[in-house]
């Protein structure tokens, strides 16, 4: 039976359990199994199993299950079985370095050279179950290393170059990880910036770590050294075979732990398992950015046939993905690792930032390697529109774009249609893919086929449509009830997919209370963002839900950063809300009580500096205000809605709670003359 345009295939996940689970059997036949799984799927919902003492009921911690009994090896199939399909020769990576160097693997060459690092690795003493730390910037050592581990059935757990060495100590220590790769330095904004001394200070405490395997990248001297300890990556692999024979893991085995900011100052490490986090990783790559075959409707309409479970060959080889998150982003551990690789393509990795040496430089990288898919984040494309107001110069040549995406927050109408307009020929359908460090993959996006990219059709910029076969969104009231259409509710994950987060890696009742009690007697996953509904019944998010602000796209908790700031000797009380800013969505603002006698000069660039060193320049807040107190329930919470509203100067909503409503106008005070002085 054939698809028509007029009439799309229904969502499996929408018809019954049984079709969405022989839907993800059928995609599972994308990659290569050494054994067949005997239960496609195992779901243990959360289960009543008694009363807390405060008289609430006792849930048991769900277990997910996916291809349980399949084994299989992710780096076969992310690499070796496109070298055995006679396609050894086609170009893997695209390699740029920040100062113009380049360098190209094909898939061959990748093969050897992961080969040779799962050798290394094998060779300190590394076995499956491992953990191994990657704290390493975009260079190809670090999707060598990463498969290496996923090769030998050690789990990563890649750690964002920006992060301190405070917040990397923290992933060290709670993985219990026996090596830790990194790197001399990095180039950042046209520097060599030190990082080794950053991961000594991380491996200085009570850990596991074996070794430091160095990367040599910025060619720094000097570098601190533990003899024994640190050895430098090209020394390690210069005596290894570029032959190893990949040994196939359970589907079910841990393949990396990715650590998440939640409401509370620890960060939580997701699981992720090899089998089915990569089947989905693979399919709604193909889905997402062109890869599955066409099928003509009734009405000579050609679409992408959805429920396809192989790519068309002529499309992957004409790909050439980039995806511009850093590496150590579930965005690229997915789109750009994994997902990408799993389907053969071609794709650009590229050190830099994006104004480095000059603005246009991703419109050079763009042209240079013919990329046909950007994926990146709506806070790069306002700033791609803030140096480029009046258009993208002609110098550059961007023909080869035929599909955009977008991730990390909701993207404005403004930066759709420039993105759409400026790099997309004003044609590229813009994928919106919604989704999150736990899911895995893509939950909700509109497909690159969809009429709304059509010409002449009306767009939805923003909007982030539809659940993706095989899985499925409602948006829903704290009771579990639908919401009506433009009401804002609260989006779950009804059906899952295989690529869902297991557990928080050594703490399961965590993975229960902040995902699953919520809805714990349906079943359902809270993904902590609020959404709503429009009449076509497609689904806008609206942003987090919880204490978690998104700034840039990334994840950040309030809550960590107050820890941060009440550890500084100057402050007694500190509330951190997002407040909005043009450029990155959000901005982190930081309300502070300080002790009394605090001189009140270079409070801010202090405060900004010591949040910088606790968590990473990312952390940092953007606009530091000292107020005489912070509003404040009944049990003590900090309001921080309220503190958005006061700084926005928005009308204060429900302050019923509020244990301290005198103190308003002094706070609301503060604030403004702060805005007068800065
Ligand atoms: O609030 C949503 C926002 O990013 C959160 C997930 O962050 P993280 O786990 O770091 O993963 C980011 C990349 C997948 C979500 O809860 N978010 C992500 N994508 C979108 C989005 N909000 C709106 N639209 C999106 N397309």
């Amino acid at each position: 039976m054939t698809t028509t345009a007029t009439a799309p295939a229904p969502n499996p996940a929408l018809v019954s359990d049984e079709a969405r689970i022989d839907f993800w059997a059928r995609q599972a036949g994308r990659l290569d199994w050494s054994t067949p799984w005997h239960t496609t799927h195992r779901w243990q919902p959360p289960t009543a199993v008694g009363t807390e003492p405060d008289g609430t009921v006792r849930w048991s911690v769900p277990e997910i299950g996916w291809f349980e009994g399949g084994t299989l090896n992710v780096a076969y199939n992310c690499v070796d079985r496109h070298v055995e399909a006679g396609r050894g020769d086609h170009v893997a990576l695209y390699v740029e370095g920040e100062p113009g160097d380049r360098r190209t693997y094909t898939y061959a060459e990748l093969q050897r050279e992961v080969a040779r690092a799962a050798n290394a690795l094998l060779s300190l003493g590394v076995e499956a179950g491992d953990r191994v730390v990657i704290y390493l910037p975009v260079i190809p050592e670090t999707v060598i290393a990463t498969l290496a581990c996923a090769r030998i059935g050690a789990v990563h757990s890649l750690v964002f170059g920006g992060f301190s060495a405070e917040a990397l100590r923290f992933r060290v220590e709670d993985t219990g990880a026996k090596v830790l790769v990194t790197t001399d330095g990095q180039f950042r904004r046209g520097a060599a910036v030190p990082v080794k001394a950053a991961a000594d200070e991380a491996v200085s405490g009570d850990n596991a770590i074996e070794h430091v395997l160095v990367v040599r990248r910025t060619g720094e001297t000097d570098i601190p050294w533990t003899p024994g300890r640190d050895l430098w990556w090209h020394d390690v692999l210069a005596g290894q075979s570029d032959v190893h024979v990949p040994q196939p893991f359970d589907a079910e085995a841990p393949l990396f732990i990715i650590y998440t900011s939640g409401t509370t100052g620890r960060p939580k490490g997701l699981v992720h398992t090899m089998g089915g986090y990569l089947v989905q990783a693979a399919y709604t790559h193909a889905l997402l950015f062109d890869l599955l075959p066409e099928t003509t409707g009734d009405d000579g309409v050609a679409r992408p046939d959805e429920l396809a479970a192989v790519n068309d060959p002529v499309k992957v080889d004409r790909t050439v993905h980039w995806c511009t998150a850093d590496l150590a982003w579930v965005t690229a551990h997915t789109y750009e690792i994994y997902g990408p690789l799993a389907n053969g393509v071609s794709e650009v990795l590229y050190e830099g930032t994006p104004t480095t040496p000059h603005p246009g430089r991703h419109f050079e990288i763009i042209e240079r390697y013919g990329v046909t898919t950007y994926y990146t984040a709506p806070t790069l494309v306002r700033s791609l529109m803030a140096a480029f107001f009046d258009g993208v110069p002609a110098t550059y040549d961007l023909s080869s774009v035929r599909l955009l995406g977008s991730v990390g927050e909701a993207i404005n109408p403004e930066a759709w249609r420039w993105l759409r307009a400026q790099v997309g020929a004003g044609t590229a359908p813009v994928v919106d893919t919604w989704w999150q460090s736990e899911t895995g993959a893509t939950i909700l996006s509109p497909r690159p086929g969809d009429a709304q990219f059509d010409d002449g059709a009306a767009p939805k910029p923003g909007c982030a449509t539809r659940p993706v076969p095989g899985v499925s969104v409602r948006v829903v009231d704290e009771h579990g009830a639908a919401v009506a259409p433009g009401e804002h509710g609260l989006a779950v994950v009804d059906k899952i997919g295989p690529s869902m987060a297991r557990t928080v890696w050594g703490d399961p009742q965590r993975y229960l209370d902040s995902y699953w009690r919520a809805f714990a007697a349906q079943g359902w996953f809270l993904a902590g963002d609020g959404a709503k509904v429009d009449a076509d019944g497609d689904i806008w998010i609206l942003g987090r839900v919880d204490d978690v602000i998104n700034v840039s796209g990334h994840r950040l908790s309030t809550i960590e950063i107050e820890s941060a700031l009440v550890a500084h000797p100057w402050v007694v009380e500190a509330g951190v809300a997002p407040t909005a800013d043009a450029r990155t969505g959000h901005a982190i603002t930081a309300f502070v009580v300080l002790h009394d006698g605090v001189p009140l000069t270079d409070v801010a660039p202090a405060l900004r500096a010591h949040v910088s060193r606790e968590i990473g320049p990312i952390a940092k807040p953007a606009h530091v205000v000292i107020v005489p107190d912070l509003p404040k329930t009944r049990s003590g919470k900090i309001m921080r809605r309220l503190l958005t509203q006061l700084f926005e100067g928005t009308e204060l909503g429900d302050t019923t709670s509020l244990q301290n409503a005198p103190a308003i106008p002094a706070i609301a005070a503060a604030v403004t003359s702060w805005k007068d002085n800065s």
